[in-house]
C-alpha cells in the first residue's frame, strides 16, 4: 500500500486511512464554510463556537485556522478520555470540559455557532434528540447556527457489512423525508442540507482502497449527487420567538 508523508515531519507514514479522514473532512469544512459566507457570518475571530460530543476536538481545531480564536472554542464531551486527548491536540487557550450536551453547563444565548457531528445519531428516543435540541437552542444566541453533521438513510445498506459499526445502534436521519428537521422544528429553521461524504474508507469494486488520484473524481460526483453518502450536512437557523 502506498504511504504518504505529513508535511515536513519525515518520521510518520500517511496511510490511505488518513488520507480518506483528510478527504472526508475537507469534504465538510468545504460546505461549512460555504455556507457561513453564503450566511455572511465570517466573524470568526469574534464568534463563540460549540462542539458538544467533540471526540477529539477537531472540527474546533479547524475553525481556529479560519481565525476563530481559540479562548472562544468550547468543546464538551462524556468521555474523560476524549477530554484528555483534546487538551492534548489542541491549543491551551481552548476550552474542553467532561459534561452532557443534555444539560450543557454554559449561559444562555452564548454561543454564535454550534457543531453536533455524530451527536444527534448517538440519541434513538425521540424525547432525548428534542431536549437536545431544546438544549442547544438554550446556549445559542439568536441568529446563531446549528451544524449537523450525521448519519443517513443510506448508513445501515452502506455499513450492514461491519458488525462493531451496526452494534453501535447509532440512529440514522432520514434527509429525503426531512426526518430531523421535523424533530427539531419547534425550534430550529433548515438553511441547507448537503450530501457531507460517502463512507469512512473509499474501495473499488475489488475491495482494494481507490487511488488517491480517484478523489477529486468522487469529490465531484457527490457534488453533483451522481454518489449516494452515507453522511449529511444540515445547517439550521435558531428560530425567532415570533417565528
Ligand atoms: C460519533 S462521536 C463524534 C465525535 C466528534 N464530534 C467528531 O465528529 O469526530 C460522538 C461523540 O459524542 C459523545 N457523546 C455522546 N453523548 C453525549 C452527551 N450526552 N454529552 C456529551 N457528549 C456525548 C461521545 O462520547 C462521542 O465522543
Amino acid at each position: 500500500m502506498k504511504t504518504f508523508r505529513y508535511g515536513h515531519d519525515t518520521e510518520t507514514p500517511v496511510n490511505i486511512g488518513d488520507i480518506f479522514v483528510l478527504f472526508n473532512n475537507y469534504r465538510v469544512y468545504k460546505y461549512m464554510l460555504g455556507i457561513l459566507v453564503e450566511l455572511g457570518k465570517t466573524d470568526f475571530p469574534n464568534y463563540k463556537i460549540l462542539e458538544p460530543g467533540c471526540g477529539s476536538g477537531s472540527k474546533l481545531r479547524f475553525l481556529t485556522e479560519c481565525r476563530a480564536k481559540p479562548e472562544n472554542c468550547y468543546g464538551l464531551e462524556m468521555s474523560s478520555s476524549a477530554v484528555e486527548l483534546c487538551k492534548k491536540l489542541s491549543p491551551v487557550a481552548m476550552n474542553f470540559q467532561q459534561g452532557s450536551a443534555m444539560s450543557m453547563p454554559f449561559e444562555d444565548n452564548y454561543f454564535d455557532i454550534v457543531i453536533c457531528s455524530g451527536l444527534f445519531g448517538c440519541f434513538n428516543v425521540d424525547q432525548d434528540v428534542t431536549r437536545l435540541s431544546a438544549e442547544i437552542d438554550r446556549v445559542l444566541k439568536a441568529n446563531g447556527i446549528m451544524f449537523v453533521l450525521d448519519i443517513n438513510e443510506n448508513f445501515n445498506e452502506f455499513y450492514a457489512y461491519n458488525k462493531a459499526v451496526m452494534d453501535k445502534k447509532l440512529r440514522p436521519y432520514d434527509s429525503q423525508n426531512g426526518e430531523l428537521e421535523a424533530l427539531l422544528e419547534d425550534r430550529f429553521t433548515v438553511v441547507s442540507r448537503l450530501p457531507a461524504f460517502v463512507i469512512d474508507g473509499y474501495l473499488k469494486p475489488d475491495n482494494t482502497p481507490v487511488e488517491v488520484t480517484d478523489l477529486p473524481i468522487i469529490d465531484k460526483a457527490i457534488d453533483d449527487r451522481e454518489e449516494r453518502c452515507a453522511y449529511t450536512l444540515w445547517a439550521f437557523f435558531k428560530k425567532m420567538d415570533d417565528e
